[in-house]
């Protein structure tokens, strides 16, 4: 059941004491119109429930009348973001409860059946982990394993491996040689066989003398052989590389946010505005490519290499008070406040290619195409369809939608998700990595082919 561990019972707990209640309907204004069509929602004890039962049975698949976006005018939210979609409150349509309890929410039927299959399933707390956040869920495919980061405890040098040829995953902790300490974005490069890394963790007193600033590296999957690429802009420490990808003609691309700081695993704060970066491998140049967004996060280029897409997850921030965790919802204080009007949204951008060699990217027409149903949207991936798959960041689950951000589903989990990867030969198991834990998702939403990405 979604929204039902300890965890957010405690989250929640948490929550309502500090933010005050505000989202109550506008006193008396909406007049429901009355109508034959009974798939337009009205109340409980009329014969149009918001949400009813549908699609396969081997997952509690809810689908949603219209989008919900008319409800009986008694709905209330809590403006926390932490509360995810399912913390509405709808007490005059008892169907809501599907919601709640869904493992998929279909809002567009159609699109939504296509990505489940005949079969889909859902998998909760199959690895033990620890209550901090996990990330970089990176798949390797010829050595069929799925390397996972946690962020903190400060310190805290291991990474996860689950060696995905048994069923469940054996897991094991490994470290780099040298250890890489705290990366938090991830991704599997088959040009060179490499794991890159975005690594937010800045340390100048780690074991055996290592000092790192944060930046971007590499390690090979077999060896664990790793090496740095990137740790500075002209001098200037990034405050924390957080997701990185690589584009059409090899350059990577990499968001920059104090996240590091926020969770203690950053000695200094931010020395440079966040902003979105490429760095050139073929000549060691790093250069902006945008700062307009208040926490660059989850970065991706479509498939055709011709949009990019970059989450702003700026309503979760840094908070010079360490106010959170500690036993509400993370395993020590960190730094971070939540803001319910700031930033949870999705940009897209028209990708040209210029200059003498035809390769320098012009990116031109931001526009929003998505904003966050909870949390703030944090890792995002393509599927093989040009889906974008958005991770709820703070919140419990992820949304799916077109390419140009219209709402197809979402996967509802117990414990927010950061970030997701695919795995397995057909690429159509999802991983759902996040806070305190690690979900499996089949399905039939298939991952991108990584060795034929662009196309
Ligand atoms: C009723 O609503 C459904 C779903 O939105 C729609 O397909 C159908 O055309 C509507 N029927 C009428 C008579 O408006
Ligand atoms: C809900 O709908 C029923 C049947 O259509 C109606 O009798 C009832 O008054 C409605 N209740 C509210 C609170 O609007
Ligand atoms: C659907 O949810 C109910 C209630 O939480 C649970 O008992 C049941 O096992 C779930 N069904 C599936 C297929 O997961
Ligand atoms: C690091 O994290 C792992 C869990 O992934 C834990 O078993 C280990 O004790 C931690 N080590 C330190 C030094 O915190
Ligand atoms: C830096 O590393 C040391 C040694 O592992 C650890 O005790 C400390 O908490 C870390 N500090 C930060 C800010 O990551
Ligand atoms: C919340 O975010 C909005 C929009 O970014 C900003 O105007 C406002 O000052 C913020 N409030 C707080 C308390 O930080």
């Amino acid at each position: 059941m979604a929204l039902s561990s300890s965890f957010l019972a405690a989250f929640l707990v948490a929550a309502a004491s500090s933010v005050s209640q505000v989202a109550h309907a506008m006193p008396g204004s909406i007049v429901m119109r009355a109508t034959s069509n009974s798939s337009i929602p009205g109340n409980s004890s009329s014969s149009s429930p918001m949400a009813r039962v549908c699609g396969p049975n081997t997952a509690n698949v809810t689908c949603l009348n219209r989008y919900g976006s008319l409800l009986p005018p008694s709905y209330s939210r809590d403006p926390d973001p932490s509360i995810g979609y399912t913390g509405a409150e709808v007490p005059d349509d008892s169907s809501w409860s599907l919601v709640q309890n869904a493992d998929f929410v279909l809002f567009d039927e159609k699109r939504g059946l296509e990505i489940l299959g005949s079969a889909p399933k859902i998998s909760r707390g199959i690895i033990p982990v620890l209550n901090v956040i996990h990330e970089a869920p990176v798949f390797v495919p010829g050595i069929n394993k799925l390397f996972v980061t946690q962020d903190g405890p400060p310190g805290n040098m291991s990474m996860l491996q689950l060696d995905l040829n048994t069923d469940p995953p054996a897991v094991s902790l490994i470290e780099t040689d040298p250890p890489i300490y705290q990366p938090t974005g991830g991704l599997y490069n088959p040009k060179d066989g490499m794991v890159y890394l975005a690594v937010h963790g800045n340390n100048g007193s780690l074991p055996n003398g290592q000092k790192q600033h944060a930046g971007i590296a590499r390690f090979d999957p077999k060896t664990l052989k790793a090496e740095w690429l990137v740790n500075n802009y002209y001098g200037f420490n990034f405050a924390g590389p957080n997701d990185l990808t690589i584009d059409p003609v090899g350059d990577i691309w990499f968001t920059d946010t104090d996240y590091a700081y926020v969770i203690g695993v950053s000695e200094s704060p931010k020395q440079l505005q966040l902003a979105t970066w490429r760095y050139r491998p073929s000549t060691g140049q790093v250069q902006v490519m945008d700062t307009s967004l208040d926490y660059p996060n989850g970065i991706q280029f479509s498939r055709d290499g011709k949009t990019l897409y970059v989450a702003d997850s700026g309503l979760e921030s840094y908070n010079p008070v360490p106010t959170r965790g500690a036993g509400d919802f993370y395993n020590y204080p960190i730094r971070i406040q939540f803001n319910s009007t700031g930033p949870r949204n999705v940009f897209a951008w028209d990708v040209a290619r210029k200059g003498q060699d035809g390769t320098h990217p012009v990116i031109t027409g931001k526009r929003v195409v998505f904003q966050s149903l909870e949390g703030a949207p944090d890792g995002l991936k393509i599927a093989a369809n040009g889906y974008l798959v958005i991770a709820g960041g703070l919140a419990a689950g992820v949304d799916i939608t077109d390419e140009l951000g219209n709402q197809i589903a979402r996967i509802q989990t117990s414990h927010p998700v950061e970030n997701i990867q695919w795995s397995g030969d057909d690429l159509k198991t999802l991983w759902l990595v996040g806070i305190g834990g690690i979900t499996k998702v089949e399905f039939d939403l298939a991952g991108p082919d990584l060795a034929n990405y662009y196309n």
